[in-house]
């Protein structure tokens, strides 16, 4: 790709964008991401990027809307600004667990907000772990998935846990906990979950051998806890010693922290897709660092190497 490397960020994750720059030896992008009086986001690039290659870092993690808000007029000033390629780098992805109507007269919102960023003039997307793979597919640009699970099973490994098994904590994520336990050679456990309402988790079943063994939950995010701390009870029910816990968006929505904290989970450990609070270490919460994997990808994307071994 011809044309300069550049970096932007939103209000986001600043921090993460700092550091991803940093891995690429360059600084963030100079820009005023604010808000008038009135309350709408305001967006002004100060550098000149006619004719660069432009990364926008803007997880969409809360407060949901506006964060997506100053990605897309990020976007839309990078383009009126000649940018030659824009990219939305987009750690965490909100609005997917909304990809599907799960009833009648309910919209499709993670569609929908992969239809506003193409319109905003996006030319390609960057994320981690979408919560639906599917979800690609709603964009009709080139879409890079990056996944966390190789960071966060080569930490689980160097804590060379006895006797581990990796658990699913619903049925939908058997695929990633099966790849997760192939990584680190554990058993596979599998929780049936179900939400009597949204935001409630109920186990209701348990396959798998856990009595004696280190549980280690594998999941793609972690926003009320619910789900993590239900499949904890059960695991240590059923006679698991120890329980960990894995996911990679740490959204800790509500009071999360305070109930894994008040849980016996020994270790949870996260990524920085999404900004981390210092109430994580109250929580017993480990933050692994994406950057060094999405500056690897920024640079093997601006000059048209191949990324399928960053996903190995
Ligand atoms: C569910 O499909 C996801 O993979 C997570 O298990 C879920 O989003 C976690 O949500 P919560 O922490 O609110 O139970």
């Amino acid at each position: 790709m011809d044309g300069r490397l550049l970096i932007f960020s939103g209000s986001a994750n600043p921090e993460l964008a700092k550091e991803i720059a940093r891995c690429l030896r360059m600084n963030v992008g100079r820009a005023l991401v604010g808000q008038f009086r009135n309350g709408e986001t305001r967006i002004k690039i100060h550098d000149n990027v006619r004719g660069c290659d432009v990364f926008v870092i803007q997880p969409t993690c809360n407060p949901v809307d506006h964060h997506l808000m100053e990605l897309l007029l990020l976007i839309d000033a990078l383009r009126r600004a000649s940018a030659t390629r824009v990219t939305a780098v987009i750690p965490y992805y909100g609005y997917a667990k909304q990809e599907k109507k799960t009833a009648g007269r309910e919209p499709i919102s993670a569609k929908l907000v992969a239809n506003l960023i193409r319109t905003a003039g996006a030319d390609r997307v960057l994320t981690m772990d979408l919560h639906a793979p599917a979800i690609e597919g709603f964009f009709d640009i080139p879409v890079d998935h990056l996944q966390a699970a190789p960071m966060l099973a080569d930490y689980i490994h160097s804590l060379n846990l006895a006797n581990p098994v990796v658990v699913s904590p619903d049925a939908g994520g058997v695929g990633r906990a099966n790849r997760f336990r192939e990584r680190i050679g554990a058993g596979l456990a599998i929780i049936a979950k179900q939400r009597p309402e949204p935001d409630t988790a109920e186990v209701l079943e348990m396959v798998g051998e856990v009595d004696g063994k280190t549980a280690i939950i594998v999941d793609d995010m972690i926003s009320t806890g619910g789900t993590l701390v239900e499949a904890a009870h059960t695991l240590l029910d059923r006679g698991a010693c120890k329980v960990y816990a894995c996911a990679t968006h740490g959204i800790f929505a509500s009071d999360a922290l305070e109930i894994i904290a008040q849980s016996s989970m020994i270790e949870t450990i996260v990524t920085n897709t999404i900004p981390q609070s210092s109430l994580t270490s109250q929580a017993r919460v480990r933050t692994i660092s994406v950057a060094p994997l999405f500056a690897e990808a920024i640079m093997r994307i601006h000059k048209d190497l191949s990324l399928s071994a960053l996903f190995a």
